[in-house]
């Protein structure tokens, strides 16, 4: 299957052990380690501890640690590749103690890194606007002991100001400029990452909110699912 410039191997039955997975899991950190996407040490203990393939649908299961994003239920959903999580939390300076806001739950995977990158001391928000989307990543959270996040179904563009300010924002989705709501719910310091699309490329985009005003800078090129709703295309 080809999915936005991605190919996705074919749905099958999953073979993998856990002892399986488990291997891959750490051999997949190692590598992130090594093409410098992990550069802290939360993150890396993070990506070690949760278990992507329970984040999988059953048939893509055995692709977990592949490279490519795979489809979930919902309308144009996916779980981000492996890389794609250090490449956002690494920049946003991810750390203990934030309050953390992801604009795209998806399969709930990354909200469950963040919560361990985060620890107790920390918060973290996921808006997903899919609903069956949403069921899929609750249900997943809920099996695997993730039940202290906080979760919201709606639109993710407009943030979720009842619990902001935020230090660090996640937006796993293109859009055509970041929502004003979000710079809105960023704490003075906090950071952003979001891909912006533009003539048909997209760019990783880190924004820093200082007293002065909102300093941007470009990370990489990068291709993801668009934002829906009021902010989306
Ligand atoms: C690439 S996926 C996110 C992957 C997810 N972080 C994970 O770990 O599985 C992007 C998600 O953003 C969701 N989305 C798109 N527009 C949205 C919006 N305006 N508000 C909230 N979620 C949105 C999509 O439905 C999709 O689930």
């Amino acid at each position: 299957m080809n999915m936005r410039g991605w190919t996705i191997p074919p749905p099958k039955e999953p073979t993998k052990s856990r002892a399986q997975f488990e291997k891959e899991r750490t051999a997949k950190v190692e590598w992130l380690v090594g093409q410098g996407y992990i550069k802290s040490g939360r993150v890396k203990e993070a990506l070690l501890k949760v278990r992507r393939e329970n984040f999988v649908p059953r048939n893509y299961r055995d692709y977990a640690y592949l490279e490519v994003p795979l489809p979930l239920p919902g309308k144009r959903a996916t779980i981000s590749c492996p890389h794609s999580y250090p490449l956002f939390y690494e920049p946003l300076g991810l750390d203990e103690g934030h309050r953390f806001l992801e604009v795209g739950l998806g399969s709930g995977y990354g909200t469950a890194v963040a919560r361990e990158v985060v620890g107790p001391d920390g918060l973290v928000v996921s808006v997903e606007i899919d609903p069956l989307t949403f069921e899929f990543a609750r249900a997943n959270l809920q099996r695997a002991g993730y039940g202290d996040v906080v979760l919201v179904q709606g639109d993710g563009g407009l943030g979720y100001p009842e619990m902001s300010p935020y230090d660090s924002i996640a937006v796993p989705a293109a859009c055509i400029e970041i929502p004003a709501p979000l710079i809105e719910q960023l704490n003075t310091g906090g950071r952003l990452v979001a891909p912006v699309a533009e003539g048909g490329a997209q760019t990783l985009v880190l924004l820093e909110k200082g007293i002065q005003g909102v300093k941007r800078d470009v990370i990489c090129q990068v291709l993801y699912v668009p934002l829906r709703g009021v902010y989306g295309s």
